[in-house]
């Protein structure tokens, strides 16, 4: 596997051309992936993100006014392009509950690269409400998505969800998708040890062939409210050793520097990667550290843009937009907050390093995944 030992001071390796003018933080890396959050709410509870006792009805929610509007949003996003930025995620909580999110994806659709290239452009959702909205957001220039999925058995996918819903309605989410041309779709699951495990096998079987890319993902101790616990995290390599001794694997090349998932491709008889079965990937962030290479940038929903998946603070482009400043300050703002960042939360934590948080830290369902 690719990542067994990282160094605690990132060493120096070579890294693919980056145009100049694009800012680097301190670690070397460049900014690619914006993650822009659009909405806190979401209508599923899971355990590890929204625990229904912290998240229940008396939460105190952002307040309209709070969120970035879509001009807001997509101003930003054109900020960020110029800044090296070339994927957008749409996440949430629950993208799809942002009222008209489609008119969000036609102004990001818009967008392009300095060379005048399309961004890749793609959503999060726990897809309830893909069945009803894939045709829409495909026609509004959304190109593909991913979808949370964290078992087939649906006794256990209702206690996953915690709201009681139902996996076929997920499935058939996914298959309007397909339908609507939103591939290569893929679709993650949180893997809990001891709570869902017994669904690796089972939704490997029913992915393999179908040209949909399952990710299996640690658990992380993301955010302040999850209760996480070491034990409860199934390593990834074990998810490979569980999955190999059914369906032969063999180990594929990364497909971009600073990629979360390790690649791993259905085996043929002759041993080597049969395409029409497809392959899976693995999200070891607890186990096998990612932030070498990180370029993931978040921006919440009232437009605070955060360095880190682990971050406690935020840094304010809303008060920006509203007071009136240029796009070249606002620029000179992403440009200067990214040379400053310095986070690798993960890796240092991997090496019993980790600094204690200064503040309480970011939800996911704040911040998206
Ligand atoms: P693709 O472009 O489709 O490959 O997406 P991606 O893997 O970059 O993003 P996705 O949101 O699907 O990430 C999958 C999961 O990996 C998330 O839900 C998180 O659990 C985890 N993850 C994503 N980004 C980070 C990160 O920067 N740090 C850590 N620690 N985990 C991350
Ligand atoms: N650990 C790992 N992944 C998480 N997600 C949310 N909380 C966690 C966690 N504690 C990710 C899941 C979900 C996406 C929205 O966020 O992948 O699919
Ligand atoms: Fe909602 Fe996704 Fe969080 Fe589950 S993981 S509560 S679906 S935002
Ligand atoms: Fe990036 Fe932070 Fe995740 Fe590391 S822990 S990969 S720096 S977001």
């Amino acid at each position: 596997m690719r990542r067994h030992v990282i160094p605690l001071i990132a060493e120096a390796a070579p890294r693919p051309a980056w145009p100049a003018g694009m800012p680097l933080d301190q670690l070397q890396r460049p900014l690619r992936d914006l993650r822009i959050s659009v909405t806190d709410r979401c209508n599923f509870r899971c355990s590890y993100c929204m625990p229904k006792e912290v998240f229940g009805k008396d939460y105190p929610y952002l307040p309209h006014g709070a969120l970035l509007s879509f001009e807001e949003i997509a101003r930003l996003a054109r900020l960020f392009v110029a800044q090296g930025v070339r994927k957008i995620r749409l996440t949430g909580g629950e993208p799809l509950l942002r009222k008209n999110v489609e008119h969000l994806v036609e102004k990001l659709a818009a967008l392009r690269t300095p060379d005048g290239r399309p961004l890749d452009l793609t959503l999060t959702t726990n897809g309830s409400l893909l069945a009803r909205k894939a045709a829409g957001l495909k026609a509004a220039g959304l190109h593909r998505v991913t979808v949370s999925l964290d078992g087939l058995d649906d006794a256990v996918f209702r206690r996953m969800n915690d709201v009681d819903f139902p996996v076929d309605d997920v499935l058939r989410g996914i298959d309007a998708a397909r339908a609507a041309g939103l591939g290569p779709i893929k679709v993650n699951m949180v893997v809990k040890r001891g709570v869902n495990e017994q669904q690796i096998l089972p939704m490997a079987r029913h992915f393999r062939g179908s040209g949909v890319v399952l990710r299996f993902i640690e658990y992380m101790d993301v955010g302040a409210t999850n209760g996480w616990r070491m034990d409860e995290v199934l390593p990834s390599a074990e998810v490979v050793a569980r999955l190999s001794a059914e369906l032969p694997l063999v180990a594929l090349a990364p497909t971009a520097p600073g990629e979360t998932a390790e690649r791993w491709g259905y085996a043929d008889a002759a041993g080597r990667h049969d395409p029409a079965a497809g392959e899976i990937g693995v999200i070891g962030s607890v186990t096998q550290a990612f932030c070498r290479d990180c370029n993931r940038a978040r921006l919440s929903t009232e437009g605070q843009l955060y360095l880190c998946l682990f971050a406690s603070r935020g840094h304010d482009l809303r008060s920006l937009l509203r007071g009136g400043a240029t796009d070249a300050r606002i620029a000179d703002a992403i440009a200067g907050i990214w040379q400053g960042r310095s986070d690798r939360y993960s890796e240092l934590r991997g090496a019993g390093a980790a600094p204690a948080p200064q503040a309480r830290r970011i939800e996911m369902s704040y911040i998206g995944g």
